[in-house]
């Protein structure tokens, strides 16, 4: 394993953002910048041994500085919906910055994906660390967030997150990478494989608020208990599938205890790649990237289309700050916030 650093590029303001480069003996490839915590690229080789770049994005830091889609970036405070941005802890109402209609989505207008970490390398890695303040996009208390990645030999991306705080506060972060296993620039996705490890999920209103069910995805088409084609149903006049345009639920994984469990699995048929998804969290949001229109010009002046790419957000589960029936997602000071997610690549024999 390897690891290497480089400038990236400069932000406007001047200031260098840095790239570390891990790779294995496999000639698998990791590359992070300090901005936003991006994977900015994923190689991994297909059942002939060819290497592609698997993760959408941009090629340039002013790109990655802007980056609507919230390409491969870490998110937080809060990943996904809170709704109405408002929620209580302890009888103190907190007020959050409302960036989705009348929601707050990915952490508010300045999230952890638009901010410089403080990174350094690591074994078989890099660790990236970050101070977010007391009141910042509304949030209560000083949260310190260390994030790393590391790659193994066994052609695992390991991310794990970790944070304190000195209030009592709520934290729920993910990794924001689309993912499109024939590679970056391969077009649609929809006929690549899913296996979703999850019996139920969580549906969603007009706004994509969890209506605080928890549903069988049994007879519908979230049902990917088995492994189906991604583009199969996914226009099926079913109502959870109008409402998002698509897949963009969050999927309850099932779990008998807590620690790694497989999440889901990928696969893209022509080119033999594999990816497993495991983690330590409750949750995955399968978005099937209904909102990308083209409008995003990523690396080598590719134009990313809707259904080009499929994001697993690991996490817990959306607005559950104003769901107590939900897991929590309370942190309280003396605790620290610990939840690790690993992306395994292999091929098809
Ligand atoms: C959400 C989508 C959203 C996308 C990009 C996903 O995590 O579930 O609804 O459009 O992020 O912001």
């Amino acid at each position: 394993m390897a690891v290497t650093t480089d400038i990236y590029g400069k932000l406007e303001s001047g200031t260098e953002v840095h790239v570390f480069t891990l790779t294995n003996a496999n000639g698998v490839k990791a590359k992070i910048i300090n901005w936003g915590c991006c994977l900015v690229s994923l190689e991994v080789p297909d059942s002939k041994g060819n290497f592609a770049d698997i993760i959408l994005g941009f090629d340039d830091i002013k790109k990655w500085a802007k980056n609507p889609p919230y390409f491969s970036a870490v998110i937080g405070r809060y990943a996904n919906r809170i709704a109405n941005g408002l929620f209580v802890i302890d009888d103190n109402e907190y007020s959050l910055a409302i960036n989705n209609g009348p929601n707050s989505l990915h952490g508010g207008s300045v999230g952890f994906d638009k901010v410089l970490w403080n990174a350094m390398e690591i074994e078989n890695g890099v660790e990236l660390k970050h101070t977010s303040p007391d009141g910042d996009e509304g949030y209560p208390g000083k949260l310190d967030i260390t994030v790393t990645y590391t790659l193994t030999e066994a052609n695992e991306l390991k991310i794990n997150y970790k944070a304190i705080t000195d209030k009592p506060t709520v934290v729920n972060m993910t990794n924001h990478s689309y993912f499109n296993l024939a590679g970056h620039n391969s077009g649609s996705m929809l006929d690549q494989i899913m296996q979703i490890n999850a019996s139920n999920y969580t549906p969603i209103d007009e706004n994509l608020i969890p209506t605080g069910e928890i549903a069988a995805v049994t007879g519908t088409p979230l049902d990917f208990t088995s492994p189906a084609v991604i583009g199969d149903r996914i226009d099926d006049d079913f109502e959870q599938l109008k409402l998002a345009a698509g897949y963009d639920h969050n999927f309850v994984i099932d779990r008998q205890a807590p620690g790694l469990v497989l999440a889901a699995t990928a696969i893209d048929s022509k080119s033999g790649r594999i990816m497993e998804v495991l983690t330590t969290e409750p949750g995955v949001q399968f978005y099937s990237a209904n909102f990308l229109d083209g409008s995003d010009i990523g690396k080598g002046c590719f134009a990313y289309q809707r259904r080009y790419g499929f994001c697993l957000e690991t996490q817990h589960f959306p607005d559950s700050p104003n769901q107590p029936q939900f897991p929590t997602v309370r942190l309280n000071p003396g605790e620290t916030y610990d939840t690790t997610t690993v992306y395994k690549f292999s091929v098809t024999q």
